[in-house]
């Protein structure tokens, strides 16, 4: 038995990964797999949650793996697997529906009320349940820390009320799970505006850079991100929020502590310091297209084959092991 910690976390393949995706979530688990034993799913169905074509889908559950590939998840260290791959998800999420989660526990979550808006009465039973299935993902694994950005601490603290529900009434059957987020880049906010997450549903792609994106597009898109009044370029999110947000940015992609960037920029103005920041974007998407174009379709399905073997054993034990404590064996 390994005494490595335990780390489970995903990624929808729906929409297309931004900065924000790389810096809050994968950087984080590119670290951690060279100290914790980690599994990394690309969880789809959760995507399905809101309506996907087919074809996309498809494709997109490729092009998500090749992303966490090209970021440096090593598929010899880690398990990397298709969620709907391993059928347990599922099955453990409809036990939990029944034991563990509630409806005012699912009410309280912020992110289905922000997808759902207006339209809560006619958005998918999927979209209101997302995150009994996401506490089946992290449950299955005896998942001790689960690396993630900002918003997602909430459905890992379902993730933990649920555990914590269902051991009590059946025995200890799951690690209760803890959410880490970044001390910094946990939540990288729109470059035009800096009170929004950039996310890679917004509809206003100047909002957001894309890790696949034209390299010269994406350095227009910090040359053209809004700045706050002033001119000093310092980190201070209450007066400065849009130019802490970017220096946040230059730091983990340029790999430069804040402090020292606040140095080098001192009495300099936004111009030059946006001008660097894009020579660093450029150097980073380069460097990291040139890493996700040099790898086939192969050999992602082979990679994600070999992952779901390796998931499937540990969640079926899991499973069967919950089966037996409420009685259906
Ligand atoms: P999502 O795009 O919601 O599927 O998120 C995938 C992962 O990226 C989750 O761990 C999120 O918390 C993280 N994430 C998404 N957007 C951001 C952002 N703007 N800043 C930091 N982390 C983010
Ligand atoms: N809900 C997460 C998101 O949208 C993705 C996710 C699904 C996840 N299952 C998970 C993250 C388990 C961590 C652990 O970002």
């Amino acid at each position: 038995m390994s005494i490595k910690k335990h780390i489970f976390s995903g990624i929808q393949p729906s929409g297309n990964l931004n900065i924000g995706n790389y810096i809050g979530a994968i950087s984080q688990w590119v670290e951690m797999q060279k100290e914790y034993d980690c599994i990394f799913s690309v969880v789809d169905y959760h995507a399905i949650t809101v309506k996907q074509k087919p074809e996309e889908l498809k494709k997109r559950i490729i092009n998500t793996t090749k992303i966490y590939l090209a970021a440096g998840i090593d598929p010899e260290k880690s398990i990397i697997f298709q969620q709907s791959a391993v059928p347990a998800h599922t099955e453990l999420a409809w036990i939990l529906n029944c034991y563990g989660a509630r409806i005012a526990d699912l009410n309280k979550m912020t992110q289905f009320k922000d997808k759902a808006g207006k339209n809560q009465e006619s958005v998918s039973v999927g979209l209101y349940d997302y995150p009994v299935l996401m506490a089946a993902d992290i449950l299955l694994y005896n998942t001790e820390i689960v690396p993630v950005g900002d918003d997602q601490k909430q459905h890992v603290e379902l993730a933990r009320d649920i555990a914590t529900r269902f051991n009590k009434e059946f025995g200890d059957a799951f690690i209760i799970p803890q959410a880490v987020v970044k001390k910094e880049g946990a939540r990288i906010m729109s470059l035009q505006d800096p009170t929004k997450k950039m996310s890679k549903s917004d509809p206003n792609q100047n909002n957001c850079i894309i890790l696949l994106e034209d390299i010269e597009d994406a350095k227009k898109k910090i040359m053209r991100s809004v700045t706050d009044s002033g001119s000093d370029v310092v980190y201070d999110l209450i007066n400065k929020p849009a130019l802490s947000n970017l220096l946040t940015i230059y730091a983990i992609l340029g790999d430069r502590q804040i402090k020292r960037l606040e140095k080098d920029y001192s009495g300099k103005g936004y111009g030059d310091f946006k001008k660097d920041l894009a020579e660093v974007i450029e150097k980073f998407l380069k460097d990291f297209q040139e890493k996700y174009n040099n790898i086939s379709d192969q050999e992602v399905l082979e990679i994600l084959e070999a992952g779901r073997i390796k998931a499937q054993a540990i969640a079926s034990k899991k499973l069967e092991e919950v089966r037996k404590l409420i009685g259906v064996r």
